[in-house]
């Protein structure tokens, strides 16, 4: 055991982001930061100690978030720091939670990252209908500003438009440069080239406020959480057919079902989960026992974590007609740039659609489709879409036999939100 362990004997207690916060709901406000979690602490060996921590992305990719750092770092120019909080996923509410409760955890971490890479202009993009965020992020860059918080580098409240491919990165970086809000076709990427034609680091929100818990209490304290390869805790939106939906945190390699306990255990027979969110899969309710939340283990049965989001489909409704549903809904959040995600989407969503109305059997039109959009966007749109589409029609293959005989017994109708709404 290391002195830092016996100086923090419950290193891998939770919660961690959402540590001291207040039971009404309301943000914690800078004086209360403070008495939680001290003052803020240097930058000093920051990409080090990110490293060592082995901090992935939590936005989606779960890229090495010391590696992207060391490189923004090494950059010639001098870099921007971009903070992703626009989640537009519709069955994700964790970056919302996070930005909402602990805001001065995010702009903590945004500050302490430039400085790590010297950058001077930082933005935080947060979704520009998320009324209540905004407000909390705008009052907390207020009261740092009052207090001299972030010398050296300018922290701007950046409003992005609405929609499911807006938080891609390059989408982000073109927006902020006076574009559309759309993904930008690669390289340069944004480390390279991106905002104000500056090397850009991008990354994800709740990534930054585990940066200024590392700051504070080090590498080993991130790691007494999660496993080895998989180490520290995240967010997780959890939603659907449960008691309590909401955003929870729990350690990396929790067994799934502790995880579905924290948000009051799931509602009657569950139908199947939708592990990873709109860019994720479905798995069956015999495969998801003994799941841990850890992408080894949800490797296993096709799945991984991507941003935390989870769903689970009450066993009375009929997941077929949820996948058209969504898969619909993800054609009509294609940037509209690349002919592939276009038109492919599109088409999957009507071979579903098709099967739905048990019209005829177009399973293999799909699986054509499918290796038609894999890897042709610009973006990973068309490769996240034909991921939860390939996994439908795994899990729901007894759900379309049946409504090829004409006999689906399921609820139709939606209950996979495709709009913007909170659990
Ligand atoms: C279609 C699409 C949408 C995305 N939306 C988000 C988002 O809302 N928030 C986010 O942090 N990352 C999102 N990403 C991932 C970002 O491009 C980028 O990888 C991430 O912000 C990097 O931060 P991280 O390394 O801290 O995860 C999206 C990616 C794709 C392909
Ligand atoms: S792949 Fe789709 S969402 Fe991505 S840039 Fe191309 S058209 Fe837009």
């Amino acid at each position: 055991m290391s002195a830092l362990d016996a100086a923090w004997p419950d290193a891998a207690a939770l919660p961690r982001l959402f540590a001291g916060l207040p039971r009404d709901g309301s943000p914690l406000w800078l004086d209360a930061h403070r008495a939680v979690h001290g003052p803020q602490p240097s930058a000093a060996g920051l990409i080090e100690l990110v490293g060592a921590a082995g901090l992935r992305g939590r936005g989606g990719a779960g890229f090495s978030a010391g590696r992207k750092l060391a490189t923004v770092a090494a950059a010639r120019r001098r870099p921007v720091v971009l903070a992703n909080g626009a989640e537009g996923e519709p069955v994700s509410f964790k970056d919302k939670a996070l930005l909402r409760r602990a805001p001065h955890l995010v702009l903590e971490g945004v500050t302490l990252a430039a400085a790590a890479v010297g950058a001077r202009d930082a933005f935080v993009a947060v979704d520009r209908n998320a009324g209540e965020e905004l407000g909390v992020v705008a009052r907390a860059l207020d009261e740092r500003r009052a207090r001299r918080l972030d010398r050296g580098v300018t922290l701007r409240l950046a409003p992005v438009p609405s929609g499911f491919v807006t938080g891609e990165e390059t989408a982000l970086v073109s927006f902020l440069n006076g574009g559309a809000a759309k993904p930008a076709f690669t390289p340069p990427r944004p480390y390279e080239r991106g905002v104000g034609g500056a090397p850009t680091l991008v990354q994800n929100v709740e990534t930054l406020a585990n940066m200024a818990l590392i700051a504070r209490l080090g590498p080993e304290w991130f790691r007494a959480a999660g496993t080895p390869d998989e180490p520290g805790s995240a967010l997780f939106t959890i939603s659907g057919a449960v008691n309590r939906p909401g955003v929870y945190e729990a350690a990396l390699g929790t067994p799934l079902r502790m995880a579905l306990d924290q948000a009051g255990g799931v509602r009657g027979e569950p139908g199947a989960f939708l592990v990873g969110g709109y860019f994720g899969s479905w798995v069956e309710p015999e495969a998801a026992v003994g799941l841990s939340l850890l992408d080894s283990d949800l490797g296993r049965a096709g799945a991984s974590l991507g941003a935390g989001a989870i769903v689970v489909l009450p066993g009375a409704a009929c997941g077929l007609d949820q996948a058209a549903r969504v898969t619909r809904y993800l054609a009509g959040e294609s940037a509209g740039q690349c002919g592939p995600c276009v038109h492919g989407l599109a088409a999957l969503a009507g071979a579903l659609e098709t099967l739905v109305a048990g019209n005829a059997d177009t399973r293999e039109r799909a699986v054509r489709w499918l290796q038609q959009v894999r890897g042709r966007g610009a973006c990973r749109h068309p490769d996240g879409a034909a991921r939860f589409v390939e996994s439908a029609l795994a899990v729901f293959a007894a759900e379309v036999e049946n409504h090829l005989a004409g006999r689906c017994t399921g609820r139709q109708g939606e209950f996979m939100p495709t709009g913007r709404v909170r659990p």
